[in-house]
């Protein structure tokens, strides 16, 4: 019901009325899109559950672990040509490539060709750029022949400029292919705000303005506040004073998986102490626990932030709403900075806020 740590989807998912039906949106026009927000906002959890209930072929490429392209251009093509009754390619064209081209010649249901040409490209040794691409252009033939439109999700796309392309630039390379490819829609999920700002809204990259841009805000207080109390209720917990609730997730400011984890410790402590009624000393501890659980990670991001010079003055000043000593173009320059880092976000012209009510906590102790 309230779950930390992995993507959710189905009953564990909550709020993001909007963003479903926009991202839908995007799936259903074949309109490429890519989503930014800071770590742990539900970007993947969003479009796992934007994906739930649909029918076409859809890949999800984890960037953030793939250790080397070629893995990429391999699971590319395992999926594809598993899309046509040819299951483990990659596998089977390492193990024995005549026996793979023997066995599956007469009975493949796509081109011929296009099937000989892929077991003769991969035989042989080539660079990964090469491959990724490749393994791109012969997905996007084999969706366009199946009818199937293909959908590639690539998460935490920054880091593709982390993995090791020899000479080339992978993004142009990238860009290339991707542009001509009717058959298939293109995804991208991304973490590190400056990277994929970088990637998809600088003049100079070749993604920029490539596809839909979309970004990911904290959860609506409104929406959710409803939903977590009808969900409790069928377990028949209530909350005894909802001015008090709302004021947590207020104090929470919308952040989804710092929200979930109280939700999450409430839960717990209802069980435990077989509650049915949530006071709000039981919110509190709730807020506490999962404060403390979350520390660890909390002294990372002070460390993180002190890498650069000011961020951390600034930041600490912004949460406990001191005057900055930093003033005009100084000052703002580093509210991009830590805007571009994921940590603060600007609400509206001049005011900036935390995204992580739990840094908040921590600076203003
Ligand atoms: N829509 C949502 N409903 C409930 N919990 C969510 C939602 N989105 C995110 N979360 C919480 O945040 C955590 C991280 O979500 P995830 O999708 O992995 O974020 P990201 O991909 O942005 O890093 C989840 O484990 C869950 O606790
Ligand atoms: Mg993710």
């Amino acid at each position: 019901m309230f779950k930390v740590g992995k993507p959710v989807t189905g009953k564990d998912f909550f709020d993001r009325s909007k963003m479903l039906k926009t991202v839908k949106q995007q799936i259903i026009n074949d309109q490429d899109f890519m989503i930014k927000a800071p770590r742990r906002y539900g970007k993947t959890s969003l479009v796992k559950q934007v994906l739930v209930d649909n029918s076409r072929p859809t890949l999800y490429l984890d960037l953030r672990r793939a250790p080397r392209l070629e893995v990429i251009a391999e699971q590319i093509i395992d999926f594809t040509y598993a899309q046509v009754g040819i299951t483990g390619f990659f596998s089977k064209l390492k193990n024995d490539a005549f026996l793979l081209l023997r066995e599956n010649r007469q009975t493949v249901t796509i081109n011929l060709e296009l099937f000989e040409y892929s077991v003769e490209f991969f035989a042989k040794q080539r660079d990964a750029c090469d491959m990724l691409i490749e393994a791109l252009e012969i997905a996007n033939k084999i969706s366009d022949e199946l009818g199937s439109r293909f959908i590639f999700i690539f998460d935490e796309f920054q880091d593709i400029v982390k993995l090791d392309c020899g000479e080339n630039d992978i993004l142009e390379a990238l860009r290339g292919a991707m542009q001509h490819h009717a058959a298939i829609t293109y995804g991208f999920l991304g973490s590190i705000e400056h990277l994929m700002t970088e990637i998809f809204e600088n003049k100079k990259s070749p993604f920029y303005n490539f596809c839909r841009k979309l970004k990911l805000t904290p959860f609506d207080i409104d929406e959710l506040q409803e939903e977590l109390i009808s969900v409790l209720e069928k377990k028949r917990i209530v909350i005894e004073n909802k001015k008090v609730f709302n004021d947590l997730l207020h104090r929470l400011g919308g952040h989804p998986s710092n929200t979930m984890l109280v939700m999450q410790n409430i839960y717990y402590l209802a069980l435990e102490m077989e509650l049915k009624v949530i006071t709000d000393d039981t919110m509190t501890e709730a807020y506490e626990n999962a404060y403390y659980e979350m520390l660890d990670l909390v002294e990372q991001y002070v460390h993180e932030l002190k890498s650069k010079k000011h961020n951390y003055d600034v930041i600490y000043r912004l949460a406990r709403g001191e005057e900055q000593a930093l003033k005009g173009a100084r000052l703002n320059q580093v509210y991009k900075s830590l805007m571009e880092m994921g940590y603060v976000f600007n609400e509206e012209r001049g005011k900036y806020s935390v995204h992580d009510g739990f840094l908040v906590e921590y600076l203003k102790a």
